[in-house]
């Protein structure tokens, strides 16, 4: 969380780093801010999105080739204008944004109150800072010094980057745990969370480590490590074009990235899937075969969206590799004791590569000796580079902070994944093996049909607008579809949704059911068909209002359903993938007509870097 950007060069910095910072707003938005250095420093900083900033410095001195911005989601301190970034030093000389948590921080702000510093703010990031500048004023050190004589102390996670009153040609970063990328142009240098607020300036970067510390100059790049040895900057080539970040004549990132799954889920598909020859190329997966199909079980850990991709590939897996599975949410299995063993598979599943949970809950098993298969949309983030193994879900940069066209690249890996290691390991029949194969390959033509009916799932998404409350049922591989369509509803449209296991909704749910209460049944055919008709009797005999998702040609439900909503057939193994569209749908129509800002949901972050 938090998106940083800095520039330095001969441009001016203020416009390179306000519409940076708009690329970055996914990261948090409960306040801005810029430093600027020009003959003095400048500091602009308010609460709320970054087009409050932008308006609130009309008029300012906004002058200066140097400099640093700061999108927030609070941690420390209450969203508001003295919370945040960049903060500025006791003494004033030197000016600082940070992403991340300083853990230690207040044993750190102890020992600066008693040397008789005050503070201005409640942020960790104000502490760091001015323990800082206390250690370059006592140690008479220059800044980058004292940088790495305060970060050895640091215990947390963070990218900093600060500004120097008095070295107007310089900026200092460092980074642990959160992400930093620096493009490198000619004669100039951007700083940033991710690469969207550098591609159009270079297509150079270079992505800096834990524990580096860069100093950059308009002209110059140096790397250094704690130890204050020079690192050899390794510096890449971008694959990401503009046009995949703008909303491209959408209203929104969300809907832009819900009608892009046609192509996602083809662009996933493609190279790999080769439906005529039978055929499935997987590097990743090919390299570490035998642990793949020889693995005694098999861990799956995410967070949130892909938490739910992770529970349709629990089914998946055993159902066709007859291998253990257990899906672990990554922030309670990072604080467990888990027991893991060589010869298990830890999958992490994660759109930005960077959620600070799961890095650190596969640092751990890695530790303990099992093999990480990371599966993540963000090429070079972190947990694709600490994963021994792994498959990206090309979908291209997700924008809209709740996560759809991601999710279903996931599926589709994911089957993918599970496909090639039955074949291997001879779990799966060869006729079933190529019927799922050519079931995948239409994906894309499937989800471009549900696409075609978006009018409908408006018409009947906004009858229930109102609705305080939905329940989203399913069963089987449905079921943690119901779980994300539930999550899609809160994220978006804030309104309370659950999702449960069809059956299970006796044990308590059900008390919820009257006629004022919305149930989305995703009842597509599949094994359970029978049992969910059941308990769609079971909601209507209390009044209940059904929408349910059906499959096409499906007349089982017809007169009992008050709504329904249809897709393609398709296998019950594939059929998440296209049975989660209409629930996207859904929470996206209701988030727009009770007027909400659905690219950016109140209080979220796309990436969670902090624990
Ligand atoms: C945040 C986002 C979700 C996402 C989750 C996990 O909560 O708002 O959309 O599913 O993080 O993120 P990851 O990048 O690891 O998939």
């Amino acid at each position: 969380m938090c998106g940083i950007v800095a520039y330095i060069g001969q441009r001016q910095a203020y416009p390179v780093i306000l519409k940076g910072l708009k690329r970055l707003e996914y990261r948090g938005y409960d306040s801005a801010g810029v430093a600027l250095l020009n003959h003095g420093l400048k500091l602009y900083k308010k609460k709320g999105k970054v087009a409050e900033l932008e308006e609130s410095v009309v008029g300012k001195d906004l002058q200066g080739q140097i400099g640093i911005g700061h999108t927030r989601w609070a941690t420390h301190g209450e969203p508001s204008d003295r919370n945040a970034h960049p903060h500025l030093s006791a003494n004033g000389k030197f000016a600082m944004i940070h992403n991340g948590i300083i853990e230690n921080y207040a044993q750190l702000k102890q020992e600066l109150l008693n040397k008789g510093y005050k503070f201005h703010s409640d942020t960790d990031t104000e502490v760091l800072l001015n323990f800082i500048e206390d250690i370059q004023v006592n140690n008479q050190v220059g800044l980058e010094e004292a940088v790495r004589i305060a970060l050895k102390r640091v215990v947390g996670a963070y990218v900093i980057v600060l500004l120097d009153k008095d070295h107007p040609d310089t900026l200092i970063a460092a980074r642990k745990g959160s992400p930093l990328v620096i493009g490198i142009g000619k004669g100039e240098h951007f700083l940033a969370s991710d690469a969207s607020p550098i591609i159009e300036y270079t297509k150079e970067v270079v992505y800096v480590n834990d524990y580096e510390i860069a100093i950059i100059k308009a002209d110059e790049l140096i790397l250094k490590n704690l130890g204050n040895e020079k690192q050899t900057p390794f510096i890449q080539k971008l694959d990401l074009e503009l046009a995949a970040i703008e909303k491209g004549g959408f209203d929104h990132f969300m809907l832009k990235e819900i009608f892009e799954q046609p192509l996602t889920t083809y662009d996933c598909l493609r190279g790999r899937l080769d439906a005529t020859f039978g055929t499935i190329t997987m590097g990743g997966v090919q390299n570490h075969i035998e642990q793949l199909k020889n693995a005694n079980r098999i861990i799956i850990v995410a967070c949130g969206t892909s938490w739910h991709a992770g529970l349709v590939a629990e089914y998946v897996i055993e159902e066709l590799c007859r291998i253990p599975v257990e899906v672990e949410y990554a922030s309670e299995f990072r604080y467990r004791n888990p027991v893991i063993h060589k010869g298990d598979v830890i999958i992490a599943i994660s759109q930005s590569g960077e959620t600070a949970d799961t890095l650190v809950a596969i640092e751990k098993a890695k530790e303990q000796g099992a093999v990480i298969f990371g599966i993540v949309n963000v090429v070079g983030s972190s947990i694709a580079r600490i994963s021994n193994a792994g498959a990206y879900t090309h979908a291209g940069p997700e924008i809209g902070v709740a996560s759809t066209k991601a999710f279903t690249a996931q599926l589709v890996v994911l089957a993918l994944v599970a496909l090639k290691i039955a074949i291997e390991k001879g779990t799966i029949t060869r006729d079933r093996y190529q019927h799922l194969l050519n079931e995948l390959n239409d994906v894309p033509e499937k989800v471009k049909l549900v696409l075609g009916q978006a009018d409908h799932v408006r018409e009947t998404a906004l009858k229930y607008k109102d609705a305080k409350d939905f329940l989203y049922l399913g069963r089987g591989y449905n079921f943690p579809v119901a779980l994300e369509g539930a999550l899609k509803l809160k994220e978006i449209s804030y309104i309370h949704a659950e999702g449960y296991p069809a059956a299970e909704m006796k044990h308590g749910p059900i008390a919820l059911v009257d006629e004022t209460l919305p149930v989305v049944f995703v009842a597509t055919k599949d094994s359970y068909h029978q049992k969910i008709v059941s308990n769609i009797q079971e909601i209507k005999a209390r009044k209940g209002k059904v929408i349910a998702l059906i499959t096409e040609g499906d007349e089982t439900l017809t007169g009992l359903a008050d709504d329904v909503l249809i897709v393609p057939e398709a296998d019950e193994i594939i059929a998440p993938i296209i049975s989660v569209v209409p629930l996207q749908l859904i929470s996206y129509y209701i988030g727009v007509a009770k007027g909400l800002d659905v690219d950016k949901p109140r209080n979220l972050a796309k990436s969670v870097t902090v624990e």
